[in-house]
Formats: C-alpha cells, sequence, structure tokens
C-alpha cells in the first residue's frame, strides 16, 4: 500500500485501524474496542484491554525464541565499554530488579522516580517499574537538585533508582548528592533509593534509606510481569510549559504499546531483529519512545550510546558504532549533524567507517536546516529525514514513512501527517487556513494512541494548555504551514518554550529563578538563533533601584543560579542589563519582537507598543554581547 492509501484507509475507519494495529501486540485480554472517545478530558485508547509493557518489550521475544539476539548494546567512548545484552539476561535482570522493588513494597501504580544516565540499567530500571505496573517517571541526569526536588514533589514517588554518578567528556556529574539535596528540598519523601554504583564514583549511602543496586536484589525472587488496564499510567515524564512548573505529560499502556509498535515498521522500517540507533537520552522523550520501548517492542536491538556527537574522542564516533553494530535506522538531532558538520565538513570521518545496512537518518527534536540535512545526504547517501513530534504525542505527528514507501524529500519539511493525526493549520478564531498560509499548528481531536491523554494531577492545566484555544483540536504550540503536496512545515513555537540543543527549555522557568536574584526588579529570558544549537537564552536584567554594584558581576550570579537551580544543559551564559523591557501598553512583555532584534530580522514595530524607543535600547545592549546585527531583509 502507498502512504496515501495507508493515510486513507485510516480516515475512512480509525477504529479498524487501530484494532488491526493492536494485534501486533500481545493482551492477556483482548481489547473490546480501541477508541473510547467519551472518557474525559481528552478521549482514551484499548481502555478495557488487559496487557503489560515489559511482556511485549522483553519476554514476547524471549518465548519467540529471540532469547541470545542483542536487546540492549551499550556503546560507552567515555568509559571505553562497549557490552551487549541479550532479551534472555535482560528478562533475567528485570524480573530480579522489579522483584527487588516488590519486596520493598512497590506495587502497581506506585510512582519511582528514575535518575540514571545513559547505562543500560535506566532501561532495566523502567522496564522493572513497567513489569509490575509501578509508574515511572525519568528524570534527565542534566538537571539541577532543583528541577528533580520540584518533581518528586509533583509525582510523589514511593522510591528513587539513581546512579551514583554521570559522565560527561570533561567531568564526573555526581548523581548522588544531586539527589541527596533534592530530597532535602522536595516535601515529599520516597521511602527508599535504589543506588547503581558506578565504577567512577561510589556514592555514599544513606542507612535506612538507600540500597545499593546489587545488594537490593540479593536473593529475592525475581518478579513476573502484572497485567494492567489498557489506560493505566506506564509512565510520566516532565516537560517544559511557559512555567517553571513542568508539565507532568501521561503515557497510558496500551496506547503506547500500539502506536510504537506501528511506528517501527511504518516509520522508521524496523522490525524483529534489525538495529535500530536514537542519540538521544533516556531522560528525553526520544530516549522513552525509541531508544527503550519502541525497539524493544519490536524485538529489535537498541544501542545506548554515552557519549557526544564530537569529542568522545572525535566526530566520527556515531559512525563507527553504526559500522560496528550495523545499524539499519539512525536517529539523531540536527543539532549534533550541525556539531559534526562543523568539525568535519568535508565528511572526512564518515568515509572512514562502512555503512553497511543503513537505511536512512532520522532527524527530530527541533526544525532541520536544509543545509544539515543536504549535507548529510551527500556525504551519507541515504535518505535524511526529518519527523516532527513532541514529548506530548511520544511518536511522530509528520514523517516520511520509510517502511510504507519513501515519499519525496523536501527538506525543511517533516513531510506528511501520521495516520491517526488531522493536522490542520488555523487562524486565530479557529477557522482551517489555505495551503501555503502561515497559522497555528492543531491536531483534530482524538488524538491517536500512544499520545497523552492528560497531565499529571492537572487535569485543567491539561485542558488550559491544550484543549481550549481551538475547542475540538489539540493545539500544539508549533506554528507553520501544510503545502500544496499536504507537506507540512514547522517554523516556530507560540509559546515561550525554547529548542536547545536539542533539549525543551522554558524561558519562563529561567525568568523565575533569575527574578530571585536580589538585585533584579524585572528580567525577560529570550531564545535567539545559534549556528550550533539552534537557540540559546540571552537574559535582560532590570535591576532594581539604587543598585550599583558592577553590572558584570550580577550578570556572572544569575548564570550561576541558572545552572545552579536548572542545569547546564540550559546553556544559560549570556544576559544584558538593561534600563526598561519593551511592553505592550497592557504590560505583555514583547518577546517575540526581542527575539527578531536579537537574529537581525525585520520586524513590523507592535502597534500596541508602549514606548518604541526601548527597543533601540535592547538593541543596543544585544549588540554588546554579539547579538542584533543589522537586518539584511531591511
Ligand atoms: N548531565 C550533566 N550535564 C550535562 C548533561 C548531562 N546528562 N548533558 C549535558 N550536560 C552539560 C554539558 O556538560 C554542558 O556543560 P558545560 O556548560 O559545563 O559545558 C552543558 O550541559 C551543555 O551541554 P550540551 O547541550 O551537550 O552542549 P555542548 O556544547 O557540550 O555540546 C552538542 C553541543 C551539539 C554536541 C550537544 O548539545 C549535543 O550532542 N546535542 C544533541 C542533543 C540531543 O541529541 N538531543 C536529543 C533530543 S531528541
Ligand atoms: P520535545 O517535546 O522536547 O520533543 O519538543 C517538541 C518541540 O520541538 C515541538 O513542539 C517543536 O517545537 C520542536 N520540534 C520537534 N521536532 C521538530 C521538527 N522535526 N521540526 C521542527 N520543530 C520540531
Amino acid at each position: 500500500m502507498t502512504y496515501s492509501e495507508v493515510y486513507a484507509a485510516w480516515k475512512a475507519d480509525p477504529e479498524a485501524f487501530w484494532m488491526d494495529a493492536a494485534q501486533s501486540i500481545d493482551w492477556a485480554e483482548a481489547p473490546s474496542k480501541a477508541c473510547f472517545a467519551d472518557a474525559e478530558p481528552a478521549g482514551e485508547w484499548f481502555a478495557d484491554g488487559m496487557v503489560n509493557t515489559c511482556w511485549n518489550a522483553v519476554d514476547r521475544h524471549v518465548e519467540a525464541g529471540r532469547g541470545d539476539q542483542i536487546a540492549i548494546q551499550h556503546e560507552s567512548p567515555i568509559t571505553h565499554a562497549t557490552k551487549g545484552i541479550t532479551y534472555a539476561e535482560l528478562q533475567k535482570r528485570v524480573a530480579s530488579l522489579a522483584g527487588a522493588l516488590r519486596m520493598r513494597g512497590v506495587e502497581k501504580g506506585d510512582r519511582v522516580i528514575i535518575y540514571m544516565p545513559m547505562i543500560p540499567e535506566a532501561l532495566e530500571a523502567m522496564l522493572a517499574c513497567a513489569r509490575l505496573g509501578a509508574v515511572h517517571s525519568v528524570v534527565f541526569g542534566g538537571f539541577a537538585a532543583h528541577e528533580l526536588a520540584v518533581r518528586i514533589n509533583d509525582c510523589t514517588p514511593k522510591a528513587i533508582i539513581a546512579a551514583s554518578c554521570g559522565l560527561e567528556p570533561n567531568r564526573v556529574v555526581h548523581y548522588k548528592p544531586l539527589l541527596d539535596d533534592a530530597i532535602d528540598q522536595a516535601d515529599h519523601k520516597p521511602e527508599f533509593c535504589v543506588i547503581f554504583q558506578r565504577e567512577q564514583e561510589v556514592a555514599k549511602l544513606i542507612e535506612g534509606r538507600d540500597f545499593s543496586w546489587h545488594g537490593f536484589q540479593y536473593g529475592v525472587k525475581p518478579a513476573d510481569c502484572v497485567p494492567v488496564e489498557g489506560n493505566h499510567p506506564a509512565y510520566i515524564l516532565y516537560t517544559s510549559g511557559t512555567t517553571g512548573q513542568p508539565k507532568g505529560v501521561v503515557r497510558h499502556t496500551a496506547g503506547h504499546l500500539v502506536a510504537l509498535n506501528w511506528s517501527m515498521k511504518n516509520i522508521y522500517n524496523i522490525e524483529a531483529g534489525d538495529r535500530f540507533w536514537a542519540a538521544s537520552d533516556v531522560g528525553w522523550v526520544v530516549g522513552h519512545s525509541y531508544i527503550c520501548y519502541g525497539p524493544l517492542i519490536a524485538g529489535a536491538t537498541t544501542v545506548v550510546f554515552e557519549g557526544k556527537p564530537v569529542g568522545t574522542p572525535h566526530p566520527g564516533v556515531f559512525w563507527r558504532i553504526i559500522q560496528n553494530n550495523r545499524i539499519k535506522s539512525f536517529f539523531t538531532a540536527p543539532t549534533a549533524l550541525r556539531a559534526i558538520r562543523r568539525e568535519d565538513p568535508d565528511g572526512e570521518w564518515i568515509r572512514r567507517y562502512a555503512k553497511h545496512d543503513l537505511q536512512a537518518i532520522f532527524l527530530a527534536g527541533e526544525r532541520a536546516d536544509p543545509a544539515t540535512i543536504e549535507w548529510a545526504e551527500k556525504h551519507f547517501g541515504v535518505p535524511v529525514i526529518d519527523h516532527w513530534w513532541q514529548t506530548e504525542t511520544g511518536w511522530a505527528i509528520a514523517a516520511n514513512p520509510l517502511g510504507i514507501e519513501l515519499l519525496p524529500v523536501k527538506p525543511g519539511s517533516p513531510s506528511v501527517p501520521m495516520p491517526g493525526y488531522d493536522v490542520q493549520v488555523l487562524d486565530e478564531g479557529g477557522s482551517p487556513l489555505p495551503a501555503g498560509e502561515l497559522g497555528a499548528i492543531a491536531i483534530k481531536l482524538p488524538l491517536p494512541p500512544g499520545t497523552l491523554p492528560t497531565l499529571w494531577n492537572a487535569e485543567d492545566r491539561f485542558k488550559k494548555s491544550y484543549l481550549t484555544t481551538f475547542p475540538g483540536y489539540y493545539e500544539t504550540g508549533d506554528a507553520g504551514m501544510i503545502d500544496e503536496d499536504g507537506y507540512l512545515y514547522i517554523m516556530a513555537r507560540t509559546d515561550d518554550v525554547i529548542n536547545v540543543a536539542g533539549h525543551r527549555l522554558s524561558t519562563g522557568a529561567m525568568e523565575e529563578v533569575l527574578a530571585n536574584h536580589p538585585d533584579v526588579a524585572e528580567c525577560a529570558v529570550i531564545g535567539a538563533a545559534d549556528a550550533l544549537k539552534g537557540q540559546v537564552p540571552l537574559g535582560f536584567l532590570c535591576l532594581s533601584a539604587g543598585v550599583t554594584r558592577e553590572h558584570a558581576e550580577i550578570v556572572k550570579e544569575c548564570v550561576a543560579m541558572v545552572r545552579d537551580q536548572i542545569g547546564p544543559v540550559a546553556a544559560f551564559k549570556q544576559a544584558v542589563v538593561v534600563d526598561r523591557l519593551p511592553k505592550t501598553r497592557s504590560g505583555k512583555i514583547l518577546r517575540a519582537t526581542m527575539v527578531k532584534i536579537a537574529d537581525g530580522d525585520s520586524f513590523k514595530m507592535p502597534a500596541t507598543i508602549d514606548d518604541p524607543a526601548i527597543l533601540d535600547e535592547i538593541a543596543t545592549a544585544l549588540k554588546t554581547i554579539g547579538f542584533a546585527p543589522e537586518p539584511q531583509d531591511a
């Protein structure tokens, strides 16, 4: 079938389409239907089926005779380790960890936070939770103690599973002090912590609260898979919204299984026995869907990579891993390719390694600039496929479905909507716009299986964030257009979320930190264009009356505060002191205009601006830190 036929088949009968897709999943009890459209707040999928994620990701492959196949391949150029874990070994390890968690009282529905670097044990912890029906919430290892504390308070975990440390190329990241600090800061206290001690750092355990990963499992009875209802939460994953309070995206079990399984074959063209690698982190949605669950549900081999695209030790490390593991589909972020291209513009490192079975490179997480796509296509000779999705959706809204057919690639576009997604571009009043016109991108409800049914503990926020602006639609928060051929173009966010090196961050959260500096009376943070990271945050600080301290010193303190309270990944390194911020007459800060000034783009003077002269002051301040070039198109 062609893509058009598959999409039309879904549109004609979504119920039949998804029930058919559900047949590839092992059910303890099959669901009576696919869509439970009336379930509050926005519908559910396969709600009355009984199923277990870990069974589908691990045990069923052992039963099917794939026990000796590598399930997880760890590649750590930072530690020089490379190791494979078979499906049979994975089953044993996960059952043992699940058994130990159960011995300490973790049961179906209990929350467990996982704070781990890119080691196979991170996936094992996720799968052990899934085995018991416990709800995991993985927190990115690069987040600071405060961010971890916010998540502990929100999802109130019974246990936290962490590693003693993470490894960055230039330093050991001491996870245990961050964890202890987070637990001190949080109002909720977990009953116990499990610490995986790494060779690079043995953390001090707190007696009675902390257990070591191995000791904790000694002599326990392995746990079997616990079937759960289709609408039982598989996990909570926090993502940035417009404020410092992150949004806890909930993923239901059955829709997640069905959608990811469908996507592995139809989007990535990966089947049981194939080898797939997503070079992301388990702390992000890409890590959940395509390092852990997707490839394992499909019975493929997945790679857990602890390293960077450049510098660990060289810009050929991705290609070496693709060669050595005969990777068939590879998934990375455009920023990673830009980093490699900067060090290896002529593709010398690429030519040193064999591509073997590589059939395509997939890009997501931020807009893929055509120059990067063209560079990669030229040097690899395989399709470079941009696809667009969000933490909220859990899998691609728009893609080029390699497993169905490769459609013509249009650089700058993540191609076409996937089945399940009726994507529309709307004007401010919510009316669909014709092809080629820019507007807000929205998806007609219901969303497909695998997408978020609500936010954890925040149903009203869910409705307000996604469902109220355009009744009957899910508001993506992205703006763009659809062309005459039905290809989507994602141009910008409509909110204050920015994307720094493929990491989704909230400028609102950074503003909350800056506002706590004793000398700062008012502040704003914007995302300015950056050739490597896509965007970088820039801070604007208005100081309280009477502050006479050196501005450079205050900026330095602010930079340190964001690093300390959000984390180094925020890459908040630059800020300027200004007298005033540009605002509308009603007091709204004109962040979009400030972005245009920073990027050197021409802009229309906002009709509602209070005092246009402030924009010149902003440009002058930005020039001092190398931003705000004169607009080229003026
Ligand atoms: N734990 C602790 N610190 C971390 C971290 C982690 N897991 N990940 C990153 N950091 C730190 C880095 O050490 C760095 O600290 P520094 O300010 O002391 O140098 C800071 O956070 C910024 O890191 P990073 O975003 O990795 O930037 P970089 O300049 O070191 O490297 C790239 C640039 C492009 C190579 C890198 O950003 C990259 O690999 N990006 C791809 C990201 C990706 O794949 N995202 C997937 C989303 S789908
Ligand atoms: P995250 O939730 O971290 O996956 O970030 C989702 C956001 O990243 C989207 O809403 C977009 O703004 C952006 N994004 C992700 N993939 C793409 C893409 N292929 N093209 C453009 N923007 C993207």
